[in-house]
C-alpha cells in the first residue's frame, strides 16, 4: 500500500516509522528541507538504538528506510492510497492543502488529517469528496503509543471508516472511533486530571507535590498531574483546555485554570524551561509530598470520579462506546485501568454520592453529575 504523509515534524514523522514498519510504501512530504533531513536523521538514530537495544535487526532497520521516501512536491503523493496530513494546526492552511491535494490524487484514495483540534467536517469540506475525508489522531510519540484515534465526520463514508479502521488496526495499533467532536476522547476525558489538581492546589487543599504523591501513590497513575503539566509543557497543555472551553461554548467544566495561566505567562513552562511547578535547575531542592494517606485518598478520590463523570458523559453523549473510552485512556495516556471500568469497581453509587457532593459543596456546573450516572446507579447497573 502506497501511504503519502504531509509535514514531516514530530508527528509526521512517527507515523511515517509506524507505515513502513508494517510494510507500506511512505512518501513524507514537506515543504521545509531542513525538517525533512531533520525527519531522516531522527529515524536513524531511533532505529539505531533499536538495533542496539536488539529490539531489531539492521536488515529490518534497512528495510524501514527503504520504505521511506523524502519529497518535497505535493504533486508525488499521488499515487498514495492513504494520505494522513500532519502539518500546523491551522484550519486554512489544512484546507488549502487538502484542496490542492485532491486534484493529484485518485477518487477512491483516503485522505486523513491527524489534527488534535480541528473539526474533521470543516477540513473535509474543502475537499470535492469530502466523503473520503477522516480523522486519523496518534499520539505522541506515534510508534510506541498503542492508541489511535479514528474520527469520521458527518460526510464521511461507511466505506473510508471502515477501510480507515482496518489499515491502522494493520499497523497493530488500537482503534477507538470517536465522535467528530472537540477533543475527541483522550483529549476531552483527560481534562479534569489537570483541570481538579489545579483546583484542589488553588483551594489551598494541598501543594504539587502532594496532589501527585496522591495521584500516584493511591491512584496508581505513572505521573502526578503537575509532573505531567510540566512534561507537557504548561502553555501546549493550557492552550489545549483553552481551544476545549471555547469550542464547548464556555461549558464551566473544561473551564481553564489562573494557575496554570500565569505559569504559563511567566515563562514556566515545565522541564523544556527548566522550571514549571517544579524546579529542573542542577541542584534543586525535591520538594516532598505530605504523604497523609487520608488527605490523599480525599484527593485521589475527587480528581477520580470527575474523570469517571467525563468518561461516563462522553458515552452518554455517544462520542465512543464504553470499550473504545476505556482503551484510549489506558492505551493513549497511559492510565492505570480504564475510567469506566474503575466506575463499576468503585461502585456507580458511590460515584453518584461523589460527585452530589461537590454540587452540593459548590453549586457550581463543574461538578454536576452525568445523566447517565444516575440513571445507572438507579438500576444498578454496570457499564462492562
Ligand atoms: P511540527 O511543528 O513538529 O511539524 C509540522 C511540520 O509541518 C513541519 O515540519 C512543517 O515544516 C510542516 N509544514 C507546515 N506547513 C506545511 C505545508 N503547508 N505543507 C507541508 N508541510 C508543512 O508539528 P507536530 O507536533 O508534528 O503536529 C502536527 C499536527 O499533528 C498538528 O495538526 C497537531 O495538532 C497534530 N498532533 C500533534 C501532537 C503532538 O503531541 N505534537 C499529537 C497529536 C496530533
Amino acid at each position: 500500500m502506497n501511504v503519502g504523509i504531509i509535514g514531516s515534524g514530530t508527528m509526521g514523522s512517527g507515523i511515517a516509522q509506524v507505515a513502513a514498519t508494517s510494510g507500506c510504501q511512505v512518501k513524507l512530504y514537506d515543504t521545509n528541507q531542513a525538517a525533512l533531513d531533520k525527519s531522516k536523521a531522527a529515524l536513524e538514530k531511533v532505529l539505531t538504538r533499536l538495533v542496539e537495544k536488539g529490539r531489531i535487526d539492521s536488515a529490518e532497520k534497512t528495510r524501514i528506510q527503504s520504505h521511506i521516501t523524502y519529497i518535497n512536491s505535493l504533486k508525488d503523493l499521488g499515487d498514495s492510497n492513504l494520505t494522513i496530513e500532519a502539518i500546523v494546526e491551522n484550519i486554512e492552511i489544512k484546507k488549502a492543502v487538502f484542496s490542492e491535494l485532491e486534484t493529484y490524487m485518485a477518487d477512491d484514495a483516503i485522505i486523513a488529517s491527524n489534527t488534535s483540534s480541528l473539526s474533521i467536517a470543516s477540513i473535509a469540506s474543502a475537499l470535492k469528496r469530502p466523503e473520503r475525508c477522516i480523522g486519523i489522531h496518534f499520539f505522541n510519540p506515534a510508534p510506541l503509543m498503542k492508541l489511535v484515534e479514528v474520527i469520521p465526520a458527518i460526510q464521511t463514508s461507511e466505506a473510508v471508516l471502515k477501510q480507515a479502521t482496518q489499515i491502522i488496526s494493520d499497523w497493530k495499533k488500537t482503534v477507538a472511533v470517536a465522535k467528530d467532536t472537540p477533543g475527541f476522547i483522550v483529549n476531552r476525558v483527560a481534562r479534569p486530571f489537570y483541570g481538579e489538581a489545579l483546583r484542589i492546589y488553588e483551594e489551598g487543599i494541598a501543594d504539587f507535590a502532594t496532589i501527585d504523591w496522591s495521584m500516584k501513590t493511591i491512584g496508581k497513575f505513572r505521573m502526578g498531574p503537575f509532573e505531567l503539566m510540566d512534561f507537557i509543557g504548561n502553555d501546549v497543555n493550557y492552550t489545549v483546555t483553552e481551544t476545549v472551553f471555547t469550542a464547548f461554548y464556555f461549558d464551566p467544566r473544561y473551564k481553564p485554570s489562573f494557575t496554570q495561566k500565569r505559569f504559563s505567562e511567566a515563562g514556566y513552562l515545565g522541564r523544556k524551561s527548566g522550571k514549571g511547578y517544579y524546579d529542573y535547575s542542577e541542584g534543586a531542592v525535591k520538594v516532598e509530598p505530605h504523604t497523609n494517606e487520608t488527605l490523599g485518598q480525599a484527593i485521589c478520590d475527587r480528581i477520580l470520579v470527575m474523570l469517571i463523570n467525563e468518561a461516563a458523559d462522553a458515552l452518554f453523549l455517544n462520542i465512543a462506546s464504553a470499550v473504545d473510552i476505556d482503551n484510549a485512556m489506558t492505551k493513549g495516556v497511559n492510565y492505570p485501568k480504564g475510567l469506566l471500568e474503575w466506575a463499576d469497581e468503585k461502585g456507580i453509587a458511590w460515584c453518584v454520592e461523589q460527585l452530589d457532593a461537590l454540587y452540593d459543596s459548590y453549586h457550581e456546573d463543574r461538578y454536576r453529575c452525568s445523566p447517565l450516572l444516575r440513571k445507572m446507579s438507579a438500576l444498578n447497573l454496570k457499564f462492562h
